[in-house]
């Protein structure tokens, strides 16, 4: 058989990242594959055209690549993009399919298969190819470092000749993967750190960073969620928010995390909590694409109330486009050395990483919780 083109697609404007860097095209050819890039589409990270060349890919234009390539890279997928596919393409990236329903029946309808891979379920096999982890971690980071930016004061304990100064107080809900590399990251900075979960078993993993886990009486078991979080109850929900209450008037810095796949973040900050922080404030929101957890949150925007800072981002792995992109095309390798092992073409959906992110294929969706999704929004 002729050997299968990779194309990878230049991201739409906001976007700072790639799919492949040229190393990691390199590292596709070498794999046996074709690898063909869009003019310009390493731009943003740093990575131009002739580098490309250079790793031994083919620089070509979008149209060549929609036209001629069997797999698709573009992290993002959007109404035009589908329009410019012709199927059957397959398409890899990361596209939220229980946010976007209405675009995984226009894919499907279009006749393209897609892969979305925060869909993979979390095992051990599948970390390699996280891309929500990889990108998570750089999220984690930047929030510190945003924060730390805006915050009109020092983040660590100081003794000067001038007096001293009180190191910052942290607080991080959700300690998740973005979570913990905040965690990690403020106290490198030097700050006094402390963090919720609803998984009592991050407790150890933030003990082990120096930070405080508190504890909240009650939380809904979520072992049986495949790694994700679940909805909480009403009165876990009461409990956790008087406990927030009590810790957020003594806090400087703000991070949360909290998001349950398919469902709106849960708000756990109210108005009165950002209230009664100090003025000067930072509160940096990394629900914020998934409805945010304070009631002050905008996506994509930064909020000034009552003194308090208030930045709503999900995206910040994009403003780190070097590692991101890295990372990310790591995880793209291993995701396609799992789809087409030794370059095959059939697709085993006996896998249940291969199933767990195919959400559209020959036609058809494929995903349970998308189909369900659409027939709730009675869209099917
Ligand atoms: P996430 O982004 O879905 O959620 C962030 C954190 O918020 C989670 O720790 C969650 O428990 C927490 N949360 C949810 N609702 C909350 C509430 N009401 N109050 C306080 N906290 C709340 O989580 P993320 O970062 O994607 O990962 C979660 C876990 O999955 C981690 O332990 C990670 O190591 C594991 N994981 C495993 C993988 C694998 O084995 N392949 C891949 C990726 C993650």
């Amino acid at each position: 058989p002729r050997t299968m083109i990779i194309g990878v697609l230049k991201e739409p404007g906001y976007e700072s990242r790639v799919s492949l860097l040229p190393d990691a095209a390199t590292a596709l050819l070498k794999k046996g594959w074709e690898v063909w890039i869009e003019k310009g589409a390493g731009a943003a990270a740093f990575s131009d055209d002739s580098l490309y060349t250079r790793s031994g890919a083919l620089v070509k234009e979008r149209k060549e690549i929609t036209a001629g390539a069997d797999i698709i890279l573009s992290i993002h997928l959007d109404v035009s993009l589908i329009d410019e596919m012709r199927p059957p393409k397959k398409l890899i990236g990361v596209y939220y399919p229980l946010i976007n329903p209405d675009l995984v029946k226009l894919a499907a309808e279009k006749g393209l298969t897609l892969f979305s891979m925060d869909m993979l379920p979390r095992i051990s096999r599948a970390q390699p190819m996280d891309v929500l982890s990889s990108q998570a971690n750089i999220a984690g980071y930047k929030a510190v470092l945003l924060a730390a930016n805006r915050f009109p004061r020092y983040f660590p304990m100081l003794m000067t000749a001038a007096g001293s100064i009180s190191p910052a107080k942290v607080l991080v809900i959700g300690a998740g993967v973005a979570g913990l590399q905040a965690v990690a990251t403020a106290r490198r900075l030097g700050a006094v750190v402390e963090v919720f979960d609803t998984r009592q078993a991050v407790k150890e993993e933030v003990n082990s960073l120096g930070a405080k886990f508190v504890e909240v009486e009650g939380a809904a078991d979520a072992s049986g969620a495949g790694g994700y979080a679940v909805e909480q109850s009403e009165d876990f929900l009461r409990g956790q928010k008087a406990k927030i209450a009590e810790r957020i008037s003594r806090s400087d810095i703000l991070i949360t995390t909290a998001q349950i796949p398919g469902k709106r973040a849960p708000l756990l900050v109210t108005d009165e909590m950002v209230a009664s922080m100090k003025p000067g404030s930072v509160i940096i929101d990394l629900a914020a694409a998934t409805g945010g957890n304070t009631t002050r949150t905008v996506n994509n925007q930064e909020v000034f109330w009552n003194g308090v800072h208030i930045i709503g981002n999900s995206n910040l792995a994009a403003s780190m486009p070097v590692d991101a992109s890295r990372l990310y095309g790591k995880n793209v390798i291993g995701f396609i050395s799992l789809l087409f092992k030794e370059n095959e073409t059939q697709l085993n959906f006996s896998d249940e990483l291969v199933k767990g992110t195919c959400i559209a294929h020959e036609g058809k969706i494929t995903n349970e919780r998308v189909i369900q999704l659409l027939q709730e929004k009675s869209l099917i």
